[in-house]
């Protein structure tokens, strides 16, 4: 089946340079959120994005143009009904992710493939709400999506080979290298980064400043941010959710969240995109 129509569902961190990508790579996509200021702030920002780009001659001004006309946005989640491929990117929790799951597979047509960038839940229990859990499969991007090269794809158990193959040529179209995973908890890359920035949380709890941290993972292991910047740049409420994913999912006390992240999501910290985290930020996030 040839994907000619794409729905990304959230307007947040991903949702924004997913949504970008796939514009960028030619495919009309209906951009659908709750938050219609989220919808134009992603805007905005894929504007801006792009603009620099045109100025510094990365692209011309014909790309720009046509990756910002391959975008609808809408509130409204009927709009997705005659698309070939639906990605969602709202918070990782599991009853949200199964709520839009089980509302989406009754609206799309039967050959639709329904993709979730879960952070680290299981694939198998977001399909197994749906009407059609041998469409459903994880496609997980990295943030920033237009920056990273890499999308893990994880089928769950119900997913057919043909959605896998479907898939894993779509993210090659659209210029990403797919690696494939199995449906345990944090996939490859959050089992092993997740808990080194959370571990990393636990030395600021102890007492170190969040800038000795980062300096030292940036020039003694070469990272090109340090982690307690990258908490911050990923989202702490993001981090905690697959944090607390890899423990529910693991039952082992070896991926317990450290206590002062959970401190500051419960404070609102959450990093840049609310203003506050380890770290401060202006508007622009800087
Ligand atoms: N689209 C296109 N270009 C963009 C862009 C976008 N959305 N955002 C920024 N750029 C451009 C910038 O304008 C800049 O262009 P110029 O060089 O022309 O000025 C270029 O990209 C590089 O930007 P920066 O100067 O900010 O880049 P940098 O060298 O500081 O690198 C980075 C930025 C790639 C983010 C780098 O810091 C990095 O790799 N950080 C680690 C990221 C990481 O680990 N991500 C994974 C997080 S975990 C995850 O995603 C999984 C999960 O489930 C939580
Ligand atoms: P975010 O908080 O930046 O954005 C979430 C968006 O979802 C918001 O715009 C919100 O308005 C919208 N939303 C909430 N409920 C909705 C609903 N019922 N219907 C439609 N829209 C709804 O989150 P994010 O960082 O973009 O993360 C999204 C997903 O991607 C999560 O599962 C996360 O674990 C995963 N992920 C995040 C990162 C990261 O670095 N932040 C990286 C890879 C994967």
């Amino acid at each position: 089946m040839a994907i000619k129509k794409v729905a990304v569902i959230g307007a947040g961190l991903m949702g924004t340079g997913i949504t970008q990508v796939i514009a960028g790579a030619g495919f009309p996509v209906i951009w659908q959120d709750v938050s219609v200021q989220q919808l134009e702030n992603g805007m905005d920002r894929i504007e801006k994005v792009l603009s620099k780009q045109v100025s510094k001659q990365k692209i011309d001004n014909n790309h720009k143009v046509k990756t910002l006309s391959n975008i609808s946005i809408t509130q409204e989640l009927k709009a997705v009904s005659d698309v070939d491929l639906l990605i969602e990117a709202i918070p990782e929790d599991i009853n949200l992710k199964q709520t839009i799951f089980s509302q989406v597979s009754k609206l799309v047509q039967p050959n639709c493939i329904l993709v979730t960038n879960t952070s680290g839940l299981s694939i198998t229990a977001i399909a197994a709400v749906t009407t059609c859990p041998q469409k459903v499969i994880g496609a997980h991007f990295f943030y920033p999506a237009p920056l990273m090269g890499l999308v893990e794809i994880i089928p769950g158990l119900a997913t057919s080979k043909e959605t896998v193959e479907e898939i894993g040529q779509f993210i090659k179209d659209i210029g990403k290298t797919p690696v494939h995973c199995y449906d345990y908890p944090g996939f490859i890359v959050n089992r092993l980064l997740i808990p080194l920035v959370n571990e990393a949380i636990f030395m600021v709890m102890e007492g170190n400043a969040p800038e000795t941290v980062d300096a030292a993972m940036r020039l003694g292991a070469n990272h090109p941010m340090g982690p307690i910047a990258l908490a911050d740049y990923v989202g702490l409420d993001t981090l905690l959710a697959t944090m607390e994913g890899l423990y529910t999912g693991f039952k082992d006390p070896k991926y317990r969240p450290c206590p002062l992240l959970v401190k500051k999501v419960e404070a609102g910290h959450l990093g840049r995109k609310s203003g506050q985290g380890f770290y401060q930020y202006d508007t622009n996030g800087n």
